[in-house]
C-alpha cells in the first residue's frame, strides 16, 4: 500500500531549509551505514496535512542505538539512549530533537528474504501505534527517498478526518491514548472513529485510565495545556468523563470554563501593566479556582508540577479569602494592596482579576499602575550621600518611602528627603 507521490518535493516546500537539508543528511548517512531509516509518526502525518512540524521521529531498521550515536556525532549533539527497549533521544546543538526507535530485524521469522525488503519490522513497528494517522512512515533512504510508506490506510483516515486505533487492545495497552485521541480530535478537528471511539469509553468504563502513573497523566495534561484547542479538549474529557479520573481534585465546574473563556480579553487589559505571563500558569490556577488548599495540595504531591507552578498554586490557595477581603474593603490604601500583592506573581495577580467582579478589577488595575508611577527616586545611594550610616535603618527608610510614594503623601524629591529627615529626628529622640 504504496502512494505514487514522492514527499521529498513536500518536505522541502513545507520544512524550514536547515531541517530540509538535515533530513537530507540522515538519509546519506542511513546509506553509508546500511541500515534502513524511516521518518515517522507526526511529522509526516503534518506534513500530509501541510502543517510544518519539526519534531524528528526515526525508525532505523537496525540498530537504533549505533545510527543515533553516528548521528549526534554527525550532526553534533547529545545522546540519551535506553537500551532495554532501542530507542534514544537526541538534542542536536541547532536546537532539534530527534527521537530514534529501533524496529528489530527480526531474522528468524524470514530466514530466506531480506526483511528489509518487505518491511517487515518497519511494519511491526507502525502496528504498535496508536492512530493509524501517526503509523505512517517516509523512506529516506536514496532507493525509497521521500516515498510514502502507509501499511494502515492513514492516509485515508487523513482525509475522512478520522482518529482510529490499529488494534483492538490499544487503549488497554496504553491508556493515555486515550487523551491522546481527544488532542488530535480537536486540534485537527476531527472525529474519534466510531469502533475506536467504543473502545476508548470501555477502557474508561473499566478504570485503565486509574492504572497510568500520576507522571504519565501529567505529561499528558502539560501537552494539552499546550493546544490551541485546550478548553474543547477540556470539556470533552469531562463529557466523556475521564476529567475527574486523571484531575480529581480539581473539579471542571461551568464557572471555571467560563473563565477559561475569557481569559484572552481580560489578560489584554493587564499584559501591558503586568508584563509576561506563563498561560499554562494561568490555566492551573484557574482550575484551582474552586479547590481548598487540602484539595491544591493533593494535586500537587501526586502531579510535582514545577518548582514554581508549585509555590505560586499553593501560595495562591493559601491567600485567596485574605487578598479577596481586602479588594472589597472599602478606602483600602495602595501600599495596603502593595503589600498583598507585591510578592504576587502576575500570573496570580491576572488570575485574581479575572475571577474578581469589576469593582475589583478597577482597583487592581488603578494598583499596577501606581505601582509603576510612584516610584520613591531617592535610592539607597542617595542615603549615603545624606550622610545616613549603611544598616537595616536603609531597608526601614526606602520601605518607607515606598508606602508614602504608593499612597500619595510625598510626591518629589524634596519631599521624600524632608520626610527622611523628620523620620531620622523622631528615631533620634527615642
Ligand atoms: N506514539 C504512540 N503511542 C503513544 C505516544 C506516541 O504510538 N502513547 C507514537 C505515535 O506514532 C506518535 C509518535 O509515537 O506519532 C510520536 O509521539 P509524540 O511525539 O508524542 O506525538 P506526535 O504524533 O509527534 O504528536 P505531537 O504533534 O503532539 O508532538
Amino acid at each position: 500500500s504504496f502512494t505514487g507521490e514522492n514527499f521529498a518535493s513536500r518536505m522541502k516546500a513545507l520544512l524550514p531549509a536547515h531541517v530540509f537539508k538535515m533530513i537530507e543528511d540522515i538519509g546519506a548517512i542511513a546509506d553509508s551505514e546500511k541500515v534502513a531509516v524511516y521518518l515517522v509518526g507526526g511529522m509526516v502525518r503534518d506534513l500530509l496535512l501541510g502543517l510544518p512540524n519539526v519534531d524528528l521521529d526515526l525508525v532505523v531498521e537496525g540498530n537504533g542505538i549505533a545510527f543515533g550515536t553516528k548521528l549526534a556525532k554527525e550532526l553534533t549533539g547529545r545522546i540519551y539512549c535506553h537500551e532495554k527497549f532501542g530507542t534514544a533521544n537526541l538534542f542536536l546543538n541547532n536546537g532539534l530533537k530527534i527521537d530514534i526507535a529501533t524496529a528489530r530485524t527480526e531474522y528468524y521469522e524470514f530466514p530466506a528474504a531480506l526483511p528489509t525488503v518487505e518491511n517487515g519490522s518497519l511494519k511491526q513497528d507502525l502496528y504498535r501505534r496508536d492512530f493509524t494517522i501517526n503509523a505512517m512512515a517516509i523512506g529516506l533512504n536514496h532507493h525509497n527517498w521521500g516515498q510514502l510508506i502507509d501499511f494502515f490506510c492513514g492516509c485515508s483516515d487523513l482525509r475522512r478526518k478520522l482518529i482510529r486505533i490499529l488494534y483492538n487492545l490499544s487503549f488497554v495497552e496504553d491508556p493515555t491514548r486515550i487523551i491522546r485521541s481527544i488532542r488530535f480530535e480537536k486540534r485537527y478537528d476531527f472525529t474519534i472513529e466510531e469502533d475506536t471511539l467504543r473502545f476508548a469509553q470501555k477502557a474508561i468504563e473499566q478504570n485503565f485510565l486509574e492504572r497510568v502513573s500520576a507522571n504519565r497523566l501529567k505529561e499528558e495534561f502539560v501537552l494539552i495545556l499546550k493546544e490551541k484547542n485546550m478548553i474543547a479538549i477540556f470539556k470533552r474529557l469531562k463529557e466523556m468523563d475521564i476529567w475527574s479520573r486523571i484531575l480529581p481534585e480539581l473539579e471542571l465546574t461551568p464557572g471555571i470554563l467560563h473563565f477559561l473563556e475569557h481569559v484572552t480579553e481580560d489578560s489584554s487589559q493587564l499584559t501591558s501593566l503586568l508584563g509576561p505571563v506563563d498561560p499554562g500558569l494561568l490555566t492551573l490556577l484557574l482550575l484551582c479556582h474552586q479547590a481548598d488548599e487540602k484539595r491544591v495540595a493533593a494535586n500537587i504531591e501526586r502531579f510535582q508540577w514545577s518548582k514554581k507552578y508549585n509555590l505560586v498554586l499553593m501560595k495562591t490557595a493559601h491567600e485567596k479569602k485574605k487578598i479577596h477581603a481586602m479588594l472589597q474593603g472599602k478606602d483600602v490604601p495602595i501600599s495596603k494592596i502593595d503589600l498583598l500583592f507585591r510578592d504576587l506573581s502576575n500570573e496570580t495577580i491576572l488570575y485574581f482579576y479575572i475571577v474578581s467582579p469589576d469593582p475589583e478589577q478597577k482597583k487592581i488595575i488603578n494598583y499596577l499602575r501606581l505601582r509603576k508611577e510612584r516610584i520613591p527616586v531617592v535610592s539607597g545611594k542617595d542615603l549615603k550621600m545624606l550622610g545616613i550610616k549603611p544598616g537595616p535603618v536603609y531597608r526601614e527608610i526606602l520601605e518607607m518611602l515606598r508606602t508614602a510614594r504608593l499612597d500619595g503623601i510625598v510626591q518629589s524629591r524634596a519631599e521624600e528627603i524632608s520626610l527622611i529627615k523628620n523620620y531620622l529626628t523622631k528615631e533620634e529622640m527615642l
